[in-house]
């Protein structure tokens, strides 16, 4: 048996952690068994890859340096967390995955989507996720709810100006229109019940698919 693996993505605040939340209980109430993840999930190297990318003292890294941090990060919480689950036929709900490289580091920062693409195929091998959904909500809207979440933590990347997330914001538009098979895009402006729905929408079709 296998399960199914499914990745969110987004701009920020775009509700992808909400979401996941939310089709995590659906599919628990139903039975099915949820693993929900993000990179690097507490996977000891991949902590400690994380660490070295966002150490502020870090000033000379070079973005391609960065790009294959980031993707043997992915690797190993791949090959530790999302593979062993899926063997055991879960579904797993993965927050970002390599779509968020592709457009954060080859369209927004530069490098190119062919040089990263490139780079996360040696690291993911053929683990594409099953589906990834693009949850769309225009960069405004998300940094909004983001400034106006207490307690949220503001990061170097909400900080970014305007130009940079209006160009992650494109660069996810581009992904699904080129790939229309792998990736979905979900409509994420309404209320989150909704949004939910949608996503729902999608990946049941999918996970009975994989369990008949
Ligand atoms: N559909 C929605 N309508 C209104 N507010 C929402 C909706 N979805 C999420 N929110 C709120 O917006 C904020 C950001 O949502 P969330 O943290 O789920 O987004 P995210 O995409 O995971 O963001 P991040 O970039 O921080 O990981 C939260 O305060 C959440 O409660
Ligand atoms: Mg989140």
């Amino acid at each position: 048996m296998k399960g199914c693996f499914i990745s969110f993505e987004g701009t920020e605040g775009s509700g992808k952690t909400s979401v996941i939340r939310k089709i995590g209980e659906y599919f628990i109430n139903k039975g099915y068994t949820v693993l929900i993840t993000r990179e690097p999930g507490g996977i000891r190297i991949s902590e400690k890859i994380r660490d070295i990318i966002l150490n502020r003292e870090h000033t000379e890294m070079d973005p391609r340096t960065e790009a294959l941090l980031f993707a043997a990060s992915r690797r190993q919480h791949l090959i530790e967390k999302i593979i062993p689950a899926l063997e055991r036929g879960e579904i797993v709900l993965c927050d970002r995955f390599v779509d968020s490289s592709l457009v954060y580091q080859g369209l927004a920062r530069g490098i190119g989507y062919e040089a990263v693409l490139g780079v996360n195929q040696f690291a993911i091998e053929n683990h594409f996720p099953d589906l990834t959904l693009f949850i769309d909500v225009r960069p405004e809207v998300g940094l909004k709810r983001v400034f106006q979440t207490p307690g949220r933590e503001i990061n170097r990347l909400d900080l970014e100006q305007q130009d940079f997330h209006k160009l992650i914001y494109d660069g996810y538009l581009k992904l699904c229109n080129s790939f229309p098979d792998r990736i979905k895009r979900i409509p994420g402006e309404d209320e989150i019940d909704i949004v939910a729905k949608r996503c729902v929408k999608e990946i049941a079709n999918l996970v009975l698919g994989a369990r008949p």
